[in-house]
């Protein structure tokens, strides 16, 4: 939620900064701008409502060159997207510029406080309010801007990644962060400040990822230095990205989200590769081995998550309850967070996220964390927040996701769950060695059949067609394959703005029917299953009432091509391995329907990538 980017260096910063925008604006598009300190030491800021195409065609007359400079882009919290609310604001005087991602919740007193000393405000951001603040304890205390930032950062309560730059001083950015991401990329003689590396991987692979409550103080001349807000002097730790470059482009096609999804043979081979052994008899994951006694011991699994990654935790709890035999809970972190729940030290929880920064997770893993209970992370960010606040974890490496809907991550969420599945189950001899070979043999060859899939692109494109203009649409789904129909409901809905719900297909019969008539699709999934006859029957009295059956069945399966009005065929899979099939179409599906709509496929309206406020 809203990308931050900062340039010092030998280079001109603006070019930077607005490709940086552009790699970070999946994290909010609704108003963008820069601020520069120019060869005069004149700061000027430049914003503009909209995307970043929107401020680059504002500034194009303007002065911008420097070589020093902050840009964002951002996601509206306080204050509706227009030109005022958007980011870097101004202080009073004009002498700082700030840009922030985060909430500070306490504007309102600081605010109030500042208007009895005489400042007036532009905007209704909080983001002001703390400029504003910085600069009044900068003009009270007489001290200089990392200071006056010090001092304000222990009084605000909240959540920030910010940058501060001060007109006269073309040498400094001081930079901070608490709850919200922030990188510093460590170059030759100059430095960049990013919400992710991805701006910053082009120029240099040396990073610095800030924790909590520190503050990076970067100076032209000088290495980087870092300090706590309680003035504590960090050694900052260098690390290497692994990113490439290849990764962060579309690479030919119209949109990343096809991208992402044409991705996923390959993503899925990465995800397994050192973890399923060569002869396909064994999985190893490094995260779990080292805690064996404590997955071998749990009393119960806890799964928090939120949107997609919530999705897929509730297959894992199919998979580790067949598996494992170990009782689970798949909980939004957004309610576990706020809901006193009992965690008991022999509890495993389990923290599932793309981005690894969904602020609804953090705090529910440090509840869990406070409740001595052991938290595992399975994130696809690497060096993320939650990776870096929880006990062991797992990577889904599957390379940048760019699209807001998420489609590549979901599947090496769903992959490393049935990895770590499979692991605890052969530690606690839950599984009948027979099926934990087969299950890793068909997981093998999952990508293959993934690529089967995705051979069908065209037809799923032409049956796109004939529900663009649906107004609503219900998806069904049984076993493993309920997850999934929220999952497709869910990708509908963000992308294509049509109403979509998921269902239990056997929870029809409790309300939903009432919503089905002629107009209504129901896309149903149905591939073989242990309770296969039972959604059949389901197909059947949808048909019963006129709706619009779009299934999802196994190659050959005659019986339901009758009976459906469409039919996408997939390979047949082991019943727990078949969501890593069935989501497929339903990738492909919401995304043709909401290109036919014309819609914004990688940047929908009021979404944005990386959720780090709540
Ligand atoms: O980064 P996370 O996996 O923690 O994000 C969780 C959700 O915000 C995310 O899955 C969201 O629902 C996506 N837009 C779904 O496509």
């Amino acid at each position: 939620m809203c990308g931050i980017v900062g340039y010092i260096g030998f280079r001109e910063a603006y070019p930077i900064l607005i490709k940086g925008l552009r790699r970070l604006e999946y994290r909010g598009y609704d108003s963008a701008g820069v601020a520069i300190i120019n060869n005069e030491n004149q700061l000027s800021v430049y914003k503009a409502k909209g995307k970043v195409a929107d401020l680059e065609e504002y500034s194009k007359d303007k002065d911008i060159s420097g070589t020093i400079g902050i840009a964002h882009t951002r996601w509206a919290t306080h204050g509706e997207p227009s030109n005022a609310n958007a980011h870097p604001h101004y202080s009073q005087s004009e002498n700082l510029a700030l840009i922030h991602n985060g909430i500070i919740e306490n504007y309102a007193v600081l605010k109030a406080e500042l208007l009895k000393n005489g400042y007036t405000f532009q905007s209704s951001t909080d983001t002001e309010v703390l400029v504003q603040w910085i600069d009044y304890i900068y003009n009270i205390h007489k001290c200089d801007l990392f200071h006056a930032v010090q001092i304000a950062l222990n009084q605000v309560v909240g959540a920030y990644a910010i940058a501060v730059i001060e007109k006269g001083n073309p040498d400094q950015i001081i930079a901070a962060r608490k709850s919200s991401p922030l990188v510093v990329g460590v170059g030759e003689n100059e430095y960049f400040l990013a919400s992710d590396a991805s701006p910053i991987i082009e120029y240099t692979n040396k990073v610095i990822y800030l924790d909590d409550e520190e503050i990076a103080v970067i100076n032209r001349h000088e290495d980087p230095k870092i300090y706590t807000i309680s003035n504590i002097k960090k050694t900052p730790e260098i690390k290497e990205l692994e990113m490439n470059l290849s990764q962060l482009e579309r690479g030919g096609y119209d949109h990343f989200m096809l991208k992402e999804i044409f991705e996923q043979p390959e993503t899925l081979k990465n995800c397994m590769s050192g973890r399923v052994n060569i002869e396909g008899t064994n999985v190893t994951l490094s995260g779990i081995i080292d805690h064996k006694e404590k997955f071998i011991n749990a009393r119960r699994i806890l799964i928090i998550a939120c949107g997609t990654s919530w999705h897929a935790g509730l297959i894992g709890e199919y998979l580790f309850e067949e598996f494992c035999r170990i009782p689970v809970e798949v909980e939004y972190a957004s309610e576990f967070r706020y809901r006193n729940p009992v965690i008991c030290a022999d509890d495993i929880v389990i923290a599932i996220s793309q981005s690894g920064e969904t602020a609804d997770s953090l705090a529910a893993i440090e509840l869990a964390r406070k409740a001595g209970a052991f938290v595992y992370g399975v994130c696809n960010v690497v060096g993320s927040s939650i990776p870096r606040n929880t006990d062991s974890g797992s990577y889904t490496h599957c390379g940048p996701e760019i699209g807001v809907a998420s489609t590549k991550a979901f599947t090496a969420q769903v992959t490393v769950l049935t990895m770590m599945a499979l692991a605890i189950a052969k530690e606690k001899g839950t599984m009948p060695e027979e099926n934990y070979l087969c299950t890793i043999k068909e997981l093998q060859n999952i990508p293959s059949k993934i690529e089967k899939i995705l051979s069908q692109n065209d037809k799923i494109k032409e049956l796109s067609l004939i529900f663009t203009y649906a107004q609503n649409f219900i998806y069904l789904g049984r076993g493993y394959s309920y997850p999934v129909a929220l999952e497709g409901a869910l990708k509908l809905k963000e992308i294509s703005y049509i109403h979509a719900e998921g269902y239990p297909a056997a929870e029809m019969k409790h309300g939903p029917i009432a919503l089905i008539d002629n107009e209504m699709p129901i896309v149903a999934i149905a591939t073989h299953n242990t309770i296969y006859e039972k959604v059949v029957s389901n197909i059947q009295e949808i048909k019963a009432r006129n709706g619009r059956v779009i299934a999802i069945i196994n190659e050959g399966d005659e019986s339901i091509k009758e009976l459906a009005d469409h039919y996408i065929e997939i390979p047949e899979t082991k019943e727990c391995l078949d969501p890593l099939l069935s989501s497929i179409p339903l990738q492909l599906l919401a995304y043709h329907i909401a290109v036919n709509k014309n819609r914004d496929v990688d940047m929908p309206r009021n979404l944005a990538k990386s959720v780090t406020v709540e």
